[in-house]
């Protein structure tokens, strides 16, 4: 029997022990996922089980994901390019570490708005932190030319520098002026998210068939995407990336590639509803 798990600090809001046992239940697998409280001392211990083959691997989240990159024994491109890892097997006696959140933001892309991803269309991105670093990488694979609007334009300044060709770092002032002719925007920023201070843009500056998203799932609709919908632009919200990023660790562990269907999305809304009425 595979038992995987998630683990970080704190661990109580993960929706991943959700996720992950309705794919073990759907496909009758007899295997466990469960959230393990780990602080940062204690993730070595954690690695070492899945070493030695008691555990079948995992997810990693906040704040591990950084010590996790340098911890493993392997790492795909995704996780060497974005320098973080989510998720953790084993194979050939090696740990391996991969970073799922790339795929997960393109599956959700390409299941919501087909067609999003051309080479050489112009894409916003606001925001440079680490959420923003699976995004860029994302993008960059899909050939997209990124500009990139940070707050302290530093950071953006060293994430265009990290990936390299086509990504450009905008002041964060600027942001409205790189609207022109855009086609995709993406906010990675905390703004907007429950209660906090919404993303100020002027989304009237963008083409009428440019799509909208946020990689924020909680409000499920952040003001950001209802004044894009308000306004007749495509909007696509962040809870499917955290469904699809979620895909290929479950294959790895139990064998099996999921699916996201409407059902699985209907059980984490829900479960969301309970815990922010
Ligand atoms: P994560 O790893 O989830 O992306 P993070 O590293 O804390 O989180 O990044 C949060 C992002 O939101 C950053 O880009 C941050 O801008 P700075 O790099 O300038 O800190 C951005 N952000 C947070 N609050 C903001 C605000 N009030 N206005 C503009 N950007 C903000």
């Amino acid at each position: 029997m595979a038992d995987a798990f998630v683990c970080g600090w704190p661990i109580t809001h993960t929706r991943s022990p959700l996720i992950h046992r309705f794919w073990l239940d759907q496909h009758g697998i007899e295997g466990t996922y469960r959230a393990i409280p780990t602080e940062a001392g204690d993730l070595p211990v954690l690695f070492d089980q899945v070493r030695r083959g008691e555990l079948a691997g995992g997810n990693v989240t906040i704040p591990h994901k950084e010590a996790a990159f340098a911890s493993v024994d392997a790492r795909d491109e995704a996780a060497e390019r974005i320098g973080a890892v989510n998720t953790v097997w084993l194979a050939d006696g090696m740990l391996w570490g991969s970073n799922t959140d790339a795929y997960g933001f393109a599956a959700n892309l390409d299941e919501r708005a087909p067609g999003w991803a051309q080479k050489g269309v112009k894409a916003l991105v606001l925001g440079a932190g680490g959420a923003a670093r699976a995004v860029l990488h994302a993008l960059r694979e899909r050939g997209m030319d990124v500009s990139l609007a940070n707050r302290t334009l530093s950071r953006a300044e060293g994430l265009a520098a990290h990936f390299g060709q086509g990504i450009a770092a905008v002041p964060w002032e600027k942001r409205n002026e790189a609207l022109e002719g855009t086609k995709l925007v993406v906010n990675t920023t905390s703004l907007g998210m429950d209660g906090t201070e919404a993303l100020d843009l002027d989304i009237g500056l963008l083409p009428a068939d440019a799509v909208v998203t946020d990689i924020v799932y909680v409000p499920l609709e952040t003001p950001l995407l209802a004044t894009a919908r308000a306004r007749g632009l495509q909007t696509v919200d962040g809870l499917g990336m955290l469904l699809h990023q979620a895909v290929p660790g479950f294959e790895r562990w139990f064998g099996v590639r999921p699916e996201v269907t409407p059902e699985l999305r209907e059980l984490v809304l829900a479960d969301l509803a309970e815990a922010h009425p």
